[in-house]
């Protein structure tokens, strides 16, 4: 499975991701499109931003009851995207269907990823919203483990985490990680970060970058630092 770098494209418009886009031209970036951009772009956007040439992580994180979920989940094996997501709160059973409403007729379909806690979740909110009172860490790695009883491919992680999701799942179940930071850059809001070497050497299979790229005063240059650290 090859290392890729995915930029996450966290603008508010078509206009803003197509200028971004429009500033790779030696390059077809693996791009990253979340809930503001679909929402406020709607479907249409996937098929422009595929007809470009990019891959596509779609990332929508989708929870509801099985049945609702195979059904979004046909629709979007549609659209083409190569990677999309759901929350493993949702159950194994979700997740089964989920994966049975992706694959098309012809038995190919995106890779499905989960969510396991969000990294906006403590500890503290954990017990006290959820009634969950094992160790976050725990509950992480036996989320990653459902997804992997479930049949999907992997989970969105910390790239600190990548390594023991692997020892716990296996070597192919893939780890997708955002948080990552050049070593001379800005944190921001992130808190738990790692450099794209770093990732690398922990074992992250994709890498999620968006703001070192995106507010970067040279998106292709910072990009092309991203896959030179990363994919080597
Ligand atoms: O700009 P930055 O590199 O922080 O962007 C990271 C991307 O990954 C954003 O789209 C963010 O929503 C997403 N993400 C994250 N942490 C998670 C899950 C997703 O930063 N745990």
């Amino acid at each position: 499975m090859g290392k890729d770098v995915i930029i996450a494209c966290d603008f508010a418009s078509k206009e803003e991701v197509f200028s971004f886009l429009d500033k790779f031209t030696e390059e077809k970036p693996y791009v990253k499109i979340g809930m503001e951009l679909f929402y406020g772009a709607g479907p249409e956007i996937v098929r422009e931003i595929k007809k470009r040439g990019h891959k596509i992580f779609l990332d929508l994180k989708l929870h509801d009851i099985p049945n609702t979920v195979k059904k979004a989940m046909r629709v979007l094996s549609q659209l083409d995207v190569d990677m999309c997501n759901l929350h493993a709160g949702g159950t194994i059973s979700m997740m089964e269907a989920a994966l049975e409403g992706l694959t098309r007729e012809d038995g190919t379909r995106p890779l499905l990823i989960a969510v396991t806690q969000l990294t906006s979740t403590s500890q503290e909110r954990m017990e006290s919203d959820l009634l969950i009172h094992e160790p976050l860490d725990k509950v992480v790695m036996h989320y990653a483990s459902n997804a992997a009883k479930a049949g999907l491919d992997g989970v969105v992680c910390s790239p600190l985490e990548a390594g023991k999701v692997h020892d716990t799942c296996g070597k192919n179940f893939l780890t997708v990680t955002p948080g990552v930071r050049f070593a001379d850059g800005d944190v921001g809001d992130q808190v738990r970060v790692t450099t794209p070497a770093k990732a690398k050497e922990i074992g992250s299979d994709y890498i999620v970058v968006g703001r070192p790229i995106t507010a970067a005063e040279d998106p292709v240059a910072a990009y092309r630092r991203c896959v030179a650290e990363f994919v080597g």
